[in-house]
């Protein structure tokens, strides 16, 4: 009875308390980012990467891959949602033209993102920052075609995800960049 009760608190303790301080790191690099990027929320940091499977126990390349395709998923979803406004809706000339540049610039996006993860596993850095950032800029590239029109981006939400998830991810890449070079 008391070795069963001793089992119980030992299980209970590694469940309550699993590693903290790997469990940590994502705490940790989300506090450096959101410290280093004034874009970088620091609670949506932890939230976006804590929700991707078996992240809690990931080193900082693994949550940089993380990060990666979280951003992917994010364009592909955006992608996905516009092609379909454009199937359903009947926009005016203005805003299916402001939508089709979109289309465009997350076709863009999902193809430089496949790139980066190659890169970004090959320990190419700098190629995967490039084109984390083209991802980020064409987040704001859509949002600035209905700032033209005068009217509020029906995508502000999606671009804002895919700017900040960009954000986070440039800032992992940074991180092990300098940790590289020391
Ligand atoms: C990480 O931060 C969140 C709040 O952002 C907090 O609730 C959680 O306890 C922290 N986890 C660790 C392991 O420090
Ligand atoms: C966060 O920053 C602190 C101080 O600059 C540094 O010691 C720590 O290693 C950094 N953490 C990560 C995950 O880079
Ligand atoms: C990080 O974790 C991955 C597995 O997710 C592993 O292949 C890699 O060797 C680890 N890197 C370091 C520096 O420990
Ligand atoms: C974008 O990413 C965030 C964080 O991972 C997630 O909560 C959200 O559901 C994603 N949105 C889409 C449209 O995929």
């Amino acid at each position: 009875m008391t070795s069963l009760y001793t089992l119980f608190s030992v299980l209970l303790v590694l469940v309550v308390f699993p590693s903290s301080a790997t469990g940590d790191l994502i705490n940790q690099t989300c506090k450096n980012s959101s410290e280093g990027n004034r874009n970088i929320d620091q609670n949506f940091c932890v939230y976006a990467l804590q929700a991707f499977p078996a992240s809690r126990c990931a080193n900082l390349t693994r949550l940089g891959l993380i990060s990666i395709t979280l951003v992917k998923n994010n364009v592909t979803d955006s992608r996905c949602l516009v092609k379909r406004f454009l199937e359903d809706k009947k926009p005016d000339k203005g805003t299916k033209a402001a939508m089709k540049d979109c289309l465009e610039l997350y076709s863009d996006s999902a193809y430089a993102l496949s790139d980066a993860s190659k890169d970004f596993k090959a320990g190419r850095f700098s190629d995967a920052n490039i084109k984390v950032s083209s991802v980020m800029d064409g987040s704001t590239t859509c949002d600035q075609g209905f700032d033209d029109l005068g009217v509020s981006s029906p995508l502000k939400n999606e671009n804002g995800y895919i700017f900040q998830l960009s954000a986070i991810t440039l800032s992992i890449i940074k991180m092990l960049n300098l940790s590289q070079e020391s």
